[in-house]
């Protein structure tokens, strides 16, 4: 039997309504959340991320900033531009688009967010908060791809769950999200021995390399449930780090690309801006 199709789409729109009754309690209350994005360069894909996510902004009338810099624009610019936000009474939650270019340090722009305005829960006291279990903004793929694993009905405890890739932004947080629901997690990368044999024991598969198709279906073990972070562009269609036509005869339930994490992404983004802002009123 063909997988389950894990619509992030839909899962997303559920979370959009309750988040907008959330949205209109705050407004009651004299309290617009307010997201500001600082964009650097011309990325075509940062370019259409915060595009995308100004418009999840403006359907749940949240209110949205974007300081786009040129490429060329210095460390201390950019670090100028947050700063602003940090002041900004507005503004609840910030958000660096990255990758920033080669010639400004990542860390040192992400350490001067506000910790309380990190809605990409990428300040390493965010970060440090989620390693150890307490209170944080968790980073918005991972989020969303908790969100989709729970939608898709498993519980995670004693199951086998394997993350390829090991970023900050990705692999990472969603390793410690499962490890947090007592999953047993295996971290791989590129260096990883065997590849295949280790995805073929997941219960979980979580993609998050950024290489198109690369994971087929004789890699999945049947009946597990694979979700699929890769957003890669081939030959004008997007794809995933999965080869979906043949996961799906083998998985149980799937992402798809586009229509899956995608979407959760810039959802939990605004629902953590919710957060910050419902904060704010203690
Ligand atoms: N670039 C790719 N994904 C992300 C993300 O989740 N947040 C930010 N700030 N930049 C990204």
């Amino acid at each position: 039997m063909p997988a389950r199709v894990i619509s992030g789409k839909q899962v997303a729109a559920d979370i959009r309504r309750e988040l907008a009754g959330r949205v209109e309690r705050l407004r009651a209350q004299g309290v617009v959340p307010g997201l500001g994005v600082v964009l650097v360069g011309d990325d075509p894909a940062s370019h259409s991320y915060v595009k995308g996510k100004e418009k999840a902004c403006q359907e749940l009338a949240v209110h949205s900033v974007v300081r786009r810099l040129p490429a060329d624009a210095g460390q201390e610019a950019v670090i100028a531009e947050v700063r602003a936000f940090n002041e900004d009474p507005s503004i609840h939650g910030i958000l660096v688009q990255l990758p920033l270019p080669d010639h400004i340090d990542e860390q040192a722009v992400l350490l001067e967010i506000r910790p309380e305005k990190d809605v990409d829960g990428f300040h390493p006291m965010n970060v440090g908060n989620l390693h150890i279990g307490a209170e944080c903004f968790v980073p918005c793929t991972p989020a969303g791809v908790l969100e989709m694993i729970d939608r898709s009905g498993v519980d995670l405890k004693g199951l086998q769950a394997v993350v390829v890739g090991r970023s900050n932004i990705v692999g990472k947080p969603v390793a410690m999200l499962l490890l947090s629901r007592h999953a047993t997690v295996t971290m791989c990368h590129s260096r990883t021995r065997d590849l295949p044999a280790v995805c073929r024991n997941a219960d979980v598969l979580v993609a998050a390399v950024g290489r198109p198709q690369m994971i087929k279906g004789d890699w999945i073990k049947p009946g597990a449930v694979v979700i699929d972070v890769g957003v890669n562009r081939v030959e004008g269609r997007l794809v995933g780090d999965v080869d979906f036509a043949q996961a799906s005869e083998v998985a149980s339930a799937i992402t798809p690309v586009p229509g899956g994490v995608g979407p959760m992404t810039i959802t939990m983004l605004v629902k953590n801006t919710v957060v910050a802002a419902e904060r704010t009123l203690g």
